[in-house]
């Protein structure tokens, strides 16, 4: 009897200890490169800097990149896979997306230092975080460890990713699925603070919203009658605009600043707080950034770090990509 007890616990323990050790995810960490790519920081963050002098707006292309890939199949550089069954042909991706040559112009400089050893996807992530720091927003600390998804996914793309005509819950939901909550919708959509969007995206808004006959009525007048001129019925639906109309490529507060002023340009990013269809939570954290930098400023910082650990590949998952455009031959 006593035997067959401590055998159980024998047993009991043994279960225990493979449960643990095969339930233990591999965790990003910020050294993850420290001796075998130490100079890679250096390396990534010389190559946004002059791609974004160059064209200040690929700041903005380049933090947005870093969404559409964690958003599908997680943070797997996914999104930069080639192909007419790519991510890059889904609907919110499709002539909208873009840097990917410079993504392969930062892969081909840190390849040069140290190749074979730093994933896509984590260049995109420090890629970001770069693009950030570049428009005057705070530094973090990116957590690395990522490695290359060896599949596109298309549909996953057109169903996951958010778009301009959800409805606010349905935005919520998306975010909901990948442990996002309310506090990180609200900041993470506060990266409309730079960057520009395309006619086709909001011109639903300009003339009869909704089958009103009359345009959105949550932009304010002067704001709908530049963007008319901008985007008239039947025009080029690729026109651009700034998504911040006070401060284009910084990135302040500003967004927020704008949503209470009626001055949002995608209705997603006025349905934050406007009073027909606010979720009262989102309206009050649109409110507390807007009077609080600082607070928007380490809100986004926390969120983008979830964000960036939303179902990452480790240990020996995946690989390392040696062109970023196609999984290794
Ligand atoms: C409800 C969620 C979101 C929706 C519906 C949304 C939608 C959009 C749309 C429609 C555009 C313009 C695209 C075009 O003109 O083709 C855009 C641009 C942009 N989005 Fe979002 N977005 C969302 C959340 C986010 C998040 C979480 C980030 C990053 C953390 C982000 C970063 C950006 C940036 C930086 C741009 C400008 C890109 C450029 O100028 O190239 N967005 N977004
Ligand atoms: C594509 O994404 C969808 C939605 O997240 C998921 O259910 C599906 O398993 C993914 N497919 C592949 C091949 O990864
Ligand atoms: C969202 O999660 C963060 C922790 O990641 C927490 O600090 C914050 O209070 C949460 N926000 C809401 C609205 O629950
Ligand atoms: C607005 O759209 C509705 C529904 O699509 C249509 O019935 C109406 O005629 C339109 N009004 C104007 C002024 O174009
Ligand atoms: C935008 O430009 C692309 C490529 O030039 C073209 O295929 C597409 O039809 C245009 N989209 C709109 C909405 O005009
Ligand atoms: C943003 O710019 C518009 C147009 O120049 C101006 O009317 C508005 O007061 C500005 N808003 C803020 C918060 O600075
Ligand atoms: C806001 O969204 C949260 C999370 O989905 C939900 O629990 C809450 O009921 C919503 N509030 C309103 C006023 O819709």
């Amino acid at each position: 009897m006593k035997s067959s007890m401590g055998q159980r616990n024998v047993i009991l323990l043994l279960t225990l200890l493979v449960f643990f050790t095969t339930n233990v995810k591999c965790q990003l960490t910020e050294n993850f490169y420290a001796s075998t790519c130490p100079n890679l920081f250096g390396i990534v963050r010389n190559q946004v800097m002059i791609a974004v002098m160059n064209e200040m707006r690929m700041a903005a292309s380049l933090l947005r990149l870093h969404f559409h890939d964690c958003f599908v199949n997680g943070c797997d550089a996914s999104i930069l896979l080639d192909g007419s069954d790519s991510e890059k042909f889904a609907l919110p991706n499709r002539n909208s997306v873009r840097g990917f040559e410079v993504v392969d112009t930062i892969k081909s400089a840190v390849e040069n230092s140290c190749s074979g050893i730093v994933s896509c996807a984590d260049i995109v992530a420090i890629a970001a975080r770069d693009a950030v720091v570049l428009s005057g927003g705070k530094s973090y600390r990116v957590l690395l460890g990522r490695r290359d998804g060896m599949v596109a996914n298309q549909t996953g793309a057109n169903s996951n990713l958010p778009s301009p005509f959800d409805p606010l819950a349905t935005v919520i939901d998306k975010f909901s699925v990948h442990g996002l909550n309310l506090t990180d919708v609200v900041a993470l959509q506060g990266a409309h603070t730079i960057g520009s969007a395309r006619c086709a995206t909001f011109s639903a808004r300009l003339f009869n919203f909704s089958g009103t006959g009359a345009p959105d009525a949550s932009m304010t007048t002067s704001l709908v009658n530049k963007l008319q001129t901008l985007c008239p019925v039947n025009g080029d639906g690729n026109q651009t605009t700034a998504l911040d109309q006070n401060s284009t490529d910084l990135f302040d507060n500003h967004y927020f600043k704008n949503l209470i002023n009626n001055r949002g340009v995608l209705l997603s990013d006025q349905d934050l707080y406007s009073s027909n269809t606010a979720n009262s939570t989102t309206k009050t954290i649109v409110e507390s950034y807007s009077n609080d930098q600082t607070l928007f400023f380490n809100d986004f910082i926390n969120s983008m770090i979830k964000m960036g650990n939303i179902n990452p590949l480790t240990g020996s998952s995946g690989q390392i990509r040696t062109n970023c455009r196609a999984i290794n031959s």
